[in-house]
C-alpha cells in the first residue's frame, strides 16, 4: 500500500505530518537496494576495504555543498598529500587549498584543518566515534556528524541532504519546495521512522544514492525504485508536481574584471589580501570589482593598475557563483604592468604557463585561465 500523509500540508497548513506505511519495511527494502546497486564510489570502496573512518570524513567533507563529479579527483588528490590524519595536521592552510582547488567554500577547508589538529592533539591520532565527538569537531553539523557516525560506525543517525527531501516529497506526495524550512523536522522524523538499525550507514547512502540515480528531479526512474510500491506520487504519478521548485536563495549581480599580467612563457597572479571581499588570501588574477556601477575598484587593498586596461576590449568573460553573488568578469590579458605600482607593495608571482593550473584555487580563476589558455 502506498504511503498516506493524514495532514493537509498546504502553505497555511498546520506543521504535524503524519504518515501510515510501514515506514521501518520501506528502510529494509531500501537498504536490499542499496546493496546491490551502490556505485563504487571511492570513499566506499576504502571503506570496504580499510575500514578507517578517515576515508569517510574527508569525504562527507568534500559532498558538503558539491556534487559528486567535483569531489572525485580533488578526493584523490587530497588522499596522496596526506593519507593520514597525522600528515593532515602537519600541513598549512594554503596549501590545503591548493590541494583541493576548484571545490568551492574554502572555509570548511579551514575547519577541516583545525579539527585535524584537535584530533591529534586531543583524540592521541585516533578518530573521534558518536555523533556527539564528531558534531562537536569545528565545521561538523547535524549532517555531517550523522553521515560518518553513520557510516563508519553504524550509529542509527538519520541523515537528510537536498536528494533525500526530494524522494521524501515523492514518497508522501507533497508539493511544495522541498527546502521548506517547516518541513526539515518533519523530514528528520520521518527518516527516523525508516532508518535501518542494523545498517544505517547503508540506509543513508541508500537514500542520498536514490535521490541521486533514480528518484531525479526531472525524470525520475520510477520502475526500478525500491520504493514505488509505498510512494504515493508514483501511485498518483504525480512525481512532476512533487515537490514543486525550490526556494531559490537571492542572489546579488556583480561585475569584475580580471587582469593575467603576461610576460613571454609566464604569467603573473597576484595574492589577494587576506581582508578581500571575494576569495581573501588567495592567489589568482588580478581583480577589480565594479562599484556603484560606474567604477571598477581592486578588491581588497590591493595597487596595482594593469597598463590601459580599461580602454581594451576584453578577451572574453565568466561565469561564476560565490555564496550570494552571481559574477560575471570579463577577462583581460595586460602585457605591461604600471611600474610605480608595482613599487607599491603588491607582489607579482611569475609562472610559467604549465604550472598556473595548480595554483588557482577558485573556479572563478580557474574558468578565467581556461578562456586565456585557449589564446596563447
Ligand atoms: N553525499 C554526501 N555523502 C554522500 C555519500 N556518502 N554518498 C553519496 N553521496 C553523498
Amino acid at each position: 500500500m502506498a504511503a498516506k500523509r493524514e495532514k493537509n500540508l498546504d502553505q497555511t497548513g498546520s506543521t504535524a505530518l503524519r504518515f501510515s506505511f510501514d515506514s521501518a519495511l520501506a528502510g529494509k527494502d531500501l537498504v536490499r537496494w542499496y546493496r546491490k546497486n551502490a556505485r563504487p564510489l571511492p570513499w566506499r570502496v576504502l571503506f570496504a576495504t580499510h575500514k578507517d573512518p578517515y576515508h569517510v570524513w574527508i569525504s562527507e567533507i568534500m559532498l558538503q555543498q558539491t556534487v559528486i563529479k567535483a569531489v572525485l579527483p580533488a578526493y584523490e588528490r587530497f588522499l596522496k598529500a596526506y593519507p593520514t590524519v597525522n600528515l593532515l595536521a602537519k600541513t598549512d592552510e594554503e596549501t590545503l587549498r591548493l590541494v583541493v582547488r576548484g571545490l568551492g567554500y574554502y572555509r570548511r577547508f579551514g575547519f577541516l584543518l583545525k579539527a585535524a589538529r584537535t584530533i591529534v592533539t586531543d583524540y592521541k591520532g585516533k578518530m573521534p566515534v558518536t555523533f556527539d565527538e564528531w558534531k562537536a569537531l569545528p565545521g561538523i553539523g547535524d549532517y555531517t556528524a550523522a553521515a560518518i557516525s553513520s557510516i563508519a560506525f553504524g550509529e542509527d543517525a538519520a541523515v537528510v541532504d537536498g536528494n533525500v527531501e526530494r524522494v521524501f516529497c515523492r514518497l508522501l506526495d507533497i508539493r511544495l519546495p522541498p527546502n521548506l524550512p517547516r518541513l526539515k523536522k518533519e523530514f528528520k522524523i520521518l527518516a527516523a521512522s525508516m532508518i535501518y538499525k542494523s545498517d544505517p550507514g547503508s540506509f543513508n547512502q541508500g537514500l542520498m544514492e536514490l535521490g541521486q540515480t533514480v528518484c531525479t528531479v526531472s525524470q525520475p526512474s520510477c520502475p526500478s525504485c525500491p520504493l514505488k510500491k509505498v510512494c504515493l506520487a508514483f501511485e498518483r504519478q504525480s512525481q512532476h508536481l512533487a515537490p514543486a521548485p525550490k526556494i531559490k536563495k537571492n542572489m546579488q549581480d556583480l561585475s569584475m574584471r580580471l587582469h593575467a599580467f603576461r610576460k613571454g612563457g609566464k604569467i603573473g597572479l597576484v595574492r589577494r589580501p587576506a581582508d578581500a571581499r571575494f576569495l581573501g588570501g588567495t592567489r589568482g588574477f588580478f581583480t577589480e570589482v565594479l562599484v556603484e556601477n560606474k567604477r571598477y575598484r581592486t578588491d581588497g587593498t590591493l595597487v596595482l593598475t594593469p597598463g590601459k586596461s580599461g580602454k581594451r576590449q576584453p578577451l572574453g568573460s565568466v561565469k561564476h557563483h560565490i555564496t550570494h553573488h552571481k559574477i560575471e568578469a570579463q577577462v583581460f590579458v595586460n602585457q605591461t604592468v604600471n611600474q610605480t605600482d608595482m613599487k607599491s607593495g603588491c607582489l607579482i608571482e611569475w609562472l610559467p604557463f604549465d604550472q598556473v593550473e595548480e595554483n588557482l584555487v577558485s573556479n572563478l580563476d580557474r574558468k578565467a585561465w581556461r578562456l586565456i589558455e585557449n589564446t596563447l
